[in-house]
């Protein structure tokens, strides 16, 4: 926070708004004690407005203290907590009325360290409770307030990075006000619930609109830019040991895990050798080992690399429950993943090269 940006263009605009386009009756705005700010502010992290109020509503009758609270059973905040989901939040809530109430005398702290020490409370959250009950101006920077950020400065990259975040946080300190704290946390908070929506948002209504740059370039609907999935990469041994009569053998999938309860080429792993696998298959020798060309095979998490090894054995030999000899064909009345139609597609359409 710098003395001056109390005049600064994005807080200005935001505070004028406020009187008119803010939102001033929700039941938690009455009396800001901390005990209140705070209970509201853990039930609407991750909760929209609307479902909030009826809660709030029940806790603050059922639990008019923060000693109230803590005297309660946890059973008994659950189960008033039903419905709100995140229940982590609630046995928090309840950790946390504990401490205040008999280590910290019934008094909230007053520092964003002091609160962010206590379970449940996070920056934002430590920022929301100082400067709507205390009236200490901190800045906050919930997930509305991100939306309105990265707009207002098209900050590109996922808003919940860390490098993105850094950015926000520095925004969020530079606009906030050393005066009229609790009204410009308010309005920010409604701009982006009212307003600067995730989707069809309402710029022409926007106090902040001029000054805006994904607004003035016509990009808006570009922020916040979405997470950026990690894709893993995981090399996969698929064996085809087939015999003389063109069968193969197929392996049952564990149940967990990728493709599970599918049945499959047998996997070996990197470091273990053909002859130990058909070994543990229950079958003597190959003939013939033949490493096939490698491919991916792409899912949403996981790109795979799929190594075909074929096998060739001699005949038929008994093999282990959890493996069966089929035709090599795609007419198996097991379900089988992609990548072994695949393969099978590959042996098929080499012929007779690859299955003599
Ligand atoms: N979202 C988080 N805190 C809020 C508050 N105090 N009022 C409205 N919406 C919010």
């Amino acid at each position: 926070m710098t003395p001056d940006n109390e005049y600064s263009k994005f807080t200005k605009a935001l505070l004028r708004w406020h009187s008119m386009g803010g939102r001033h009756n929700l039941p938690w705005q009455k009396k800001q004690t901390a005990y209140r700010v705070w209970l509201s502010e853990i039930m609407l992290q991750q909760t929209q407005v609307s479902t909030v109020i009826p809660y709030f509503d029940k806790f603050i009758k059922k639990y008019q203290t923060i000693s109230d609270l803590a005297n309660a059973d946890i059973d008994e905040i659950l189960k008033l907590w039903e419905g709100l989901g995140y229940y982590s939040r609630a046995r928090n809530l309840h950790k946390t009325a504990l401490i205040v109430s008999s280590d910290l005398a019934g008094r909230f702290p007053e520092t964003v360290s002091g609160l962010m020490a206590l379970p449940g409370i996070g920056r934002s959250t430590a920022g929301a409770i100082l400067s709507l009950a205390f009236q200490i101006p901190t800045p906050i920077l919930d997930g509305n307030v991100k939306r309105v950020l990265t707009r207002y400065h098209a900050i590109t990259g996922w808003p919940g990075d860390t490098k993105t975040e850094k950015k926000l946080w520095a925004f969020a300190e530079k606009y906030t006000p050393s005066v009229q704290i609790r009204n410009y946390t308010q309005a920010i908070m409604d701009l982006g619930a009212t307003l600067c929506k995730r989707s069809t948002p309402s710029c022409s209504k926007c106090p902040l609109s001029s000054g805006c740059v994904a607004y003035n370039e016509a990009i808006v609907s570009k922020f916040p830019e979405k997470k950026v999935k990690k894709v893993k990469q995981q090399d996969l041994y698929l064996c085809v040991i087939k015999n003389n009569e063109n069968e193969v053998v197929l392996a049952k999938r564990e149940a967990k895990g990728i493709w599970g309860g599918l049945w499959c080429f047998p996997e070996k792993a990197d470091d273990v050798s053909v002859g130990t696998l058909l070994n543990s298959i229950g079958i003597g020798k190959a003939q013939k080992i033949k490493e096939l060309a490698p491919f991916n095979h792409k899912l949403t998490h996981i790109n795979f690399r799929i190594f075909p090894i074929l096998v060739v054995v001699t005949n038929r030999i008994k093999i282990g429950p959890s493996f069966i000899w089929q035709p090599l064909s795609k007419n198996w009345d097991v379900g089988v993943p992609k990548p072994v139609t695949k393969i099978v597609d590959i042996l098929v359409a080499s012929k007779p090269k690859l299955l003599q």
